[in-house]
């Protein structure tokens, strides 16, 4: 069985009277140390695929495991449990605590988790070693999105997902941040999920999914994936 696996997993939203499909009979699998793109044009459903296997969001109908763990029978407690502890997130827009510096912002996420890895350490992993006592605000936005992905790598989680993670960035600091990301996945084994509306993205992918209309259209496997440090787009 594969790492993560989503098995015809639907999605509706009830607006007032109006019912809004955002997944529709999703079914794709991702194996361990995987570098996973989900890519797809706006409105496809990819965030709320995402939020699913994050268990920020819980589907309709469907199957979704992770690890020998079935994520679509959980309670809300034990999705808090599982957000908390297995999953690392990274955002567009970093959602960092703009009064605390970025080892505390680290540690502030580190401490809920049983197996932290050392706040300082991997912000010197990310490139940040000397900016530790640095607020949010005295940060570029490539060096806080470095912070969040530091805050998502040192809770040691299962899996890493990423939503529009280079969308605020420029063209530079952004293959910067998807260099750290293919890096991080292939370092430390751990899945990372990449969402984008990039083609390009997929060229740096073990496995790409394409979402159209809220289903996987197409799963391609790269057998011989590019090194972010090498893509253009
Ligand atoms: N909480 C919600 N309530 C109602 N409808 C929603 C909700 N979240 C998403 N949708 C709808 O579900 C569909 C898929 O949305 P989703 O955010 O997953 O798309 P996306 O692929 O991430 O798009 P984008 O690239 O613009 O971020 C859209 O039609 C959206 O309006
Ligand atoms: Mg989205």
């Amino acid at each position: 069985m594969a790492f993560i696996e989503f098995q015809d997993v639907r999605k509706v939203y009830h607006m007032g009277s109006v019912d809004v499909t955002a997944v529709d009979g999703m079914t794709f699998s991702v194996e361990k140390g995987e570098l996973c793109v989900i890519v797809g044009p706006s409105g496809a459903g990819k965030t709320t695929v995402l939020n699913m296997l994050g268990g920020m969001d819980k589907p309709t109908s469907g199957v979704i495991r992770l690890g020998d763990r079935v994520v679509s029978d959980m309670d809300d407690r034990q999705l808090t449990y599982y957000r908390r502890l297995d999953i690392g997130f990274v955002f567009q827009f970093y959602n960092l605590v703009q009064n605390l510096t970025a080892v505390e912002n680290v540690e502030l996420a580190a401490q809920i988790c049983p197996d932290p890895l050392p706040a300082a350490e991997v912000l010197e992993r990310v490139g940040l070693g000397h900016r530790l006592d640095n607020f949010p605000a005295q940060l570029s936005g490539g060096e806080q999105q470095r912070v969040a992905i530091a805050r998502a790598i040192a809770k040691n989680p299962q899996l890493l997902l990423c939503d529009e993670p280079t969308g605020a960035l420029d063209y530079q600091t952004g293959k910067q941040i998807l260099e750290l990301l293919q890096d991080t996945c292939h370092e430390t084994g751990q899945p990372v999920c990449i969402v984008t509306h990039n083609l390009a993205f997929t060229q740096i992918a073990d496995r790409v999914i394409h979402v159209r209309e809220g289903r996987a259209s197409k799963i391609e496997v790269n057998s011989h994936p590019a090194s972010a440090a090498t893509v253009e787009w």
